[in-house]
């Protein structure tokens, strides 16, 4: 049974070159995996001398515990979406993360950091059970909707890197914190982030990597983990209007009001409200003045479709004029609704 649980822990991890959480595990040493940024691919160390069919032959060769690993494998294979009270790494861990993020972030870039994290988590479907802050982005980079977002990604592999030396954390986990952190530099709310998170690998790289371990065939060799990309069209396009947004958002499980605070975040970067490096309410105190509407200047630049759409809404409205009079309430709400969005649909590592 420890076997199992061993094995399922480890199937759970991704960047899993540095997992050590148990002394029972060896994987391939000279394991690696880092994208190209750009190419949409990975690159891979890991030693391969045969086809995925090869690798699967050689793990039945091994024997009886091969059959019974595929029998038990359903069984052992819910890492889909538990519950995100197991799993926490340790708040020493946690810190040290923050550190190598805050080395590499600063507040010109928390914008298009920021963004990355609604580009990741912002593919999460309630009835569907796809996408969520998985780390799929990563290779998701030549979609049109992520268009400039690789220089953000290029930013924080560098902290990965750094990070991965001691303990490999997951791109979810680092894109989750690192959003939290380009809030906090700007002057927004200080958010706690729960590490844990797991990123998509195809379910043919867990079934290889599940028969491979529980052979302890060592001799057998893995093929690179194949991520899995979130289905397309997921993300709200900036043309919706009101309604059509509530709706996207509703299917991932927001509220209006969480979908009028997450907005909030265009507080940051160079759409016209106000400061763009610095985290407070002016988005909503600029959205209800409507500049848009007075002829020519800058003013008839400022904000996105989407964002001219929300203040014709009269629910959203409420919450835009809630969150311009009173920036602690907006602070403390797009907490919990960050908190949420990076939360919702991730898929978290099973305590050992
Ligand atoms: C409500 C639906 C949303 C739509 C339609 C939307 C769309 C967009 C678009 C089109 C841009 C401009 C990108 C560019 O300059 O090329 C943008 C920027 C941005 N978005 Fe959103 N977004 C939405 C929600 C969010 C959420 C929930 C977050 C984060 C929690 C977010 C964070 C950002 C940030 C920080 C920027 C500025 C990026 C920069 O200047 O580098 N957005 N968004």
């Amino acid at each position: 049974m420890s076997n199992t649980v061993a094995v399922d822990c480890w199937l759970l991890s991704s960047g899993v070159s540095s997992f050590t959480s148990t002394s029972k595990l060896y994987f391939p040493a000279n394991f690696s995996r880092k994208p190209r940024f750009g190419s949409n691919t990975i690159r891979a160390s890991a030693t391969t001398n045969g086809s995925s069919e090869d690798v699967i032959y050689k793990a039945l060769l091994c024997g009886r515990r091969a059959l019974l690993s595929m029998i038990t494998l359903p069984l052992v294979m819910p890492c889909e979406r538990i519950d995100n009270s197991v799993g926490a790494i340790a708040a020493d861990e946690s810190f040290q993360v923050r550190e190598e993020i805050r080395k590499v972030l600063s507040k010109g870039k928390a914008a298009g950091v920021l963004r990355l994290v609604f580009h990741d988590a912002g593919t999460f479907e309630i009835d569907e059970k796809t996408g969520g802050m998985n780390g799929s982005i990563v290779y998701e980079l030549d979609r049109p909707e992520n268009k400039g977002l690789k220089k953000s990604l290029k930013i924080l592999d560098k902290a990965k890197s750094q990070i991965d030396l001691v303990k490999s954390v997951s791109w979810a986990d680092i894109i989750a914190l690192a959003g939290a952190e380009a809030v906090s530099l700007c002057g927004g709310p200080s958010i706690p982030i729960q590490l844990g998170r797991i990123d998509s690998i195809s379910f043919s790289f867990k079934l290889m990597a599940f028969i491979h371990l529980s052979t302890r065939c060592q001799k057998l060799t893995m093929r690179k983990p194949l991520m899995v990309q979130d289905p397309e069209g997921k993300l709200p396009e900036e043309s919706l209007d009101a309604i059509s947004l509530k709706q996207c958002f509703e299917r991932k499980g927001f509220s209006t009001q969480e979908l009028v605070a997450l907005s909030g975040a265009h507080t940051l970067g160079s759409k016209g409200f106000g400061n763009p490096t610095v985290f407070d309410n002016e988005y909503f105190k600029i959205l209800m003045k409507k500049p848009w509407l007075s002829s020519g200047g800058m003013t008839s630049m400022v904000g996105l479709p989407s964002d001219r759409a929300l203040v014709e809404d009269d629910e959203c409205v409420g919450w835009i004029s809630k969150y311009a009079e009173d920036q602690s309430l907006f602070f403390d709400d797009f907490k919990n609704a960050y908190t949420k969005l990076v939360d919702t649909g991730a898929t978290w590592k099973k305590a050992l």
